[in-house]
């Protein structure tokens, strides 16, 4: 079925937030955002501006009707800088005028005398100083200690990925609509409209049944609309408290890039050890996550970065630590994989790290030590795993031995291009790590027309989740899709959602939309069974008819629903739903935290121009584990979307700040994501075909976020390249592997008297299979 989003698309016709007309009286608000990272407010001066034409008000802390704090997980962001702030653009003042463009004048009117304090951008900086978010965390299996003794090989490193700019195409922003008795009517562009409510409600004492928070898609959110739409909702509602007048600011994209937080940057030190066949014995690693200056989701990223940290491997004896450490960085937030890339950045590095010095392909090792059914993980829960499955089909499926007999041949030939592959596999977890999140409620109203309307938690934001919660509503009912609507996300329809996040909304959502709509499907067959005087167990809905015992009778649905009507018998349901099985100790730090993993290989293959240190991704080749796909054009699309925006991390998109922690890549010029030239030549999909019993809706696995991991696969594809051109080439494993570091690395060198471990690799390399 194809995406109910679609035509509307390409016409232009879907609504965002900044395409909703206009109620009279709109008042339009900017955010004034610290210029200092760090620093002690001396006097905030606003007189200029609030002379300048169509300013209405400014607002600032003193302003708050409630608390001055929107922190989810921790209470300890502030709404708008007091004293102190804590990074640049930080708000500090909120300017209503009569015009977005007046608004943004006043902004640069407004003079703060500020006293530079300390900055802090650097993670190890920060944990040496002390500055941590939430204790450090620490998931062990084995003893590494032990394990060290029968280790053959033992390999030592440091591995760092920078941060990520989600670059969503529609902009943060809300509008905020006054209603009578305080409430208020709150459009915001977020994937959390409970996380909203509740931050609206504390910022303006009001209670979260007065506040309203609608949702009816986004123009892409990739993580960074699960907390950090808070504050433009809750700046625009205090301003609308106010003022009782309607209140809309939707950001600029310099103000979004730089007021915004990222994808947490990490650095971290690893340690692996092998045995002499190349089985990995112990893995130890430290990761330092850069938070940023407040909690907001740091400590749930942090989380999964641990449960990722081994990837698809089994490894019996392993010591993870993290620290989630505070620095003068916009605070860090989700982003499509949640922290697991940047753990599983640290596992391949060791990996590729060890093969070198051992001498064989990091496949070789890869392969080797991915885990089985029944192999633990770190924390605890058992695999059901499709690692191994996944591997050898796309070993077989795109013929590798022969990629590399290809790779080989051409690098022998060329001088100033080198070709490398990678195999990338993926395993990743599926449901909200904190358990109480795995929950959903869904209300289906079946008018006596026929159509039917489904309003969930889910926000639509490009996933496809409208067309697939639209298909479990058709399916039940058997009714045609056209017959189904999906509806805006409300917080007074659905109460107390969780966040579209996770890869789990269809699964959590969905299901709840399957119960609610087989209660009422219940219900009619009562009916039909009464009316036709048969067993309620002999009918069936199929095809907008009631069949009995196969046969179709002449009840079709609007008849069946006219009749339940008239019995009055309700037409409408509301169900909760929630992931059973899961569990997690926090102070164990084991359980059963995943309803499911969600297994993948790529084979990635690139060619580098040994010249200018440019490059192509020539191939992304994978297998993925689908389950048994629900709208295969829509997972297809998100795999598609997931690899470059993958690649994009691992090799272009380069997030800067200063010392003084301003963000230099504040702009497209600046900050560069893939293009159309930029995206592989070739994305080659296929389906694992598997009959495996699971938790997902319709047993069709979550798809939004393992994808992007493949795009890792790039990283150590270029690298491979760069090491078929010079064998002593030093390439320390920081990622983004930009064009600059590409050409460095090529014409670098490792130290003089050490031979590269990587000159053996080369040479195994060409004599391989
Ligand atoms: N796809 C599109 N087009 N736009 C998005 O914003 N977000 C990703 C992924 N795919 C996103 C996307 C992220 S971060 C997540 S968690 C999932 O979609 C969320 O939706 P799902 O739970 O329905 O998969
Ligand atoms: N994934 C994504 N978002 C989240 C999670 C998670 O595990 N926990 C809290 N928010
Ligand atoms: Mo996705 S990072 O869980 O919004």
């Amino acid at each position: 079925m194809k995406n109910v989003d679609a035509r509307t698309h390409l016409r232009g016709e879907s609504v965002y937030l900044d395409d909703m007309p206009l109620l009279n009286g709109t008042l339009f608000g900017a955010a004034f955002g610290s210029p200092v990272a760090h620093g002690h407010i001396n006097s905030l001066d606003l007189t200029d501006a609030a002379q300048m034409p169509g300013v209405v008000r400014i607002f600032t802390s003193k302003d708050i009707t409630g608390e001055n704090q929107i922190g989810g997980i921790i209470p300890d962001e502030p709404l708008f800088a007091e004293q102190e702030t804590h990074f640049c653009g930080m708000p500090v003042a909120f300017v209503v005028a009569t015009s977005t463009e007046a608004a943004r004048a006043a902004v640069k009117k407004i003079k703060l005398d500020i006293s530079p304090l300390p900055v802090i951008t650097d993670p190890r900086e920060a944990q040496a100083q002390g500055q941590l978010i939430i204790p450090p965390r620490s998931f062990r299996l084995g003893d590494t200690n032990a394990a060290w003794n029968q280790c053959t090989h033992i390999v030592t490193g440091t591995a760092d990925t920078n941060g990520q700019e989600h670059l969503y195409i529609e902009t943060q922003g809300a509008y905020v609509i006054p209603q009578e008795n305080n409430a208020l009517r709150i459009y915001s562009s977020t994937q959390g409209p409970t996380a909203v409510q509740r931050a609206v409600s504390k910022a303006l004492g009001l209670p979260m049944h007065m506040l309203e928070v609608e949702v009816t898609r986004l123009g892409g959110g990739f993580g960074g609309k699960e907390d950090q739409a808070n504050t433009w909702a809750a700046l625009c509602a205090l301003a609308a408290h106010h003022l009782k007048k309607p209140v809309k600011y939707a950001l600029h994209r310099m103000e979004d890039m730089a007021m915004t937080g990222k994808r947490h940057p990490y650095s971290s030190d690893f340690k692996i050890g092998l045995d002499a066949e190349g089985r990995i014995l112990a893995y130890e690693v430290t990761f330092y996550q850069n938070a940023g200056a407040a909690a907001d989701l740091s400590p749930a990223v942090l989380e999964r970065t641990l449960f990722h940290c081994t990837n698809s491997y089994f490894i019996p004896n392993v010591m993870a630590t993290a620290y989630s450490c505070r620095t003068h960085l916009p605070p860090n937030t989700a982003f499509r994989g949640f922290g697991g890339p940047q753990g599983m950045f640290v596992i391949e590095a060791a990996i590729a790290k060890a093969a070198g010095v051992m001498g064989v392909p990091a496949a070789v090792i890869q392969q080797k030590n991915l885990h089985h059914t029944g192999d633990e993980f770190p924390y605890g829960q058992r695999a059901q795993s499709e690692a191994h499955a996944c591997w050898e089909r796309a070993d077989d499926l795109y013929d590798a031995p022969a990629i590399r007999r290809s790779i080989n041949a051409f690098n022998k030939t060329n001088q100033l291009y080198k070709k490398g592959m990678a195999f990338m596999p993926v395993c990743f977890g599926i449901s909200f790590t904190k358990t109480l999140m795995n929950q959903a409620r869904a209300l289906v109203h079946v008018y006596t027309d026929g159509s039917v309307s489904v309003t969930t938690g889910a926000v639509e934001m490009g996933q496809g989740v409208n067309t697939k919660i639209l298909q479990v509503a058709a399916q039940v009912f058997s009714i045609p899709p056209e017959q189904v609507r999906i509806q805006p996300t409300s917080t007074w329809r659905i109460a107390n959602t969780s966040p579209s996040a996770a890869s789990a909304t269809t699964d959590l959502n969905g299901k709840a939309t399957l119960m609610a709509c087989t209660a009422i499907a219940e219900r009619l067959k009562e009916v039909a069974a009464a009316g036709l005087q048969v067993n309620a167990a002999d009918i069936t809905l199929r095809d907008g008819y009631v069949y009995v015992q196969g046969d179709r009778t002449n009840w079709d649905w609007k008849k069946l629903l006219m009749e339940a009507y008239t019995k009055r018998v309700s037409l409408s349901e509301h169900a909760h739903y929630a992931t059973p099985e899961i569990h997690f100790d926090a102070a164990k730090e084991k359980g059963h935290p995943f309803a499911y993993h969600v297994y993948g290989t790529a084979i990635v293959e690139v060619t580098v121009d040994c010249l200018r240190g440019t490059y192509v991704i020539d191939a992304v080749k994978v297998v993925h584990d689908f389950g048994a796909s629900m709208n295969p054009a829509i997972d297809i699309g998100q795999i598609e979307g997931g690899i470059v925006q993958g690649i994009g991390w691992m090799t272009m998109e380069e997030v800067i700040y200063d010392a003084d922690g301003r963000l230099r890549s504040n702009a497209l010029s600046t900050y560069k994501v893939p293009d159309i030239y930029a995206v592989p030549k070739d994305i080659e999909i296929a389906f694992l075909e598997t009959q495996q019993d699971n938790l997902a809706i319709f047993r069709s696995k979550a798809v939004g976020e393992p994808p992007l991991m493949y795009g890792i696969g790039a990283w150590f594809a270029l690298r491979n390249a760069i090491y078929a051109f010079n064998p002593h080439a030093s390439i320390p494993f920081t990622a983004p592997m930009t064009p600059e570091k590409v050409l460095m690395a090529l014409y670098s060198k490792t130290m003089t008297g050490t031979p590269s471990p990587h000159e053996q690799t080369v040479t195994h390399l060409a004599v391989d299979k």
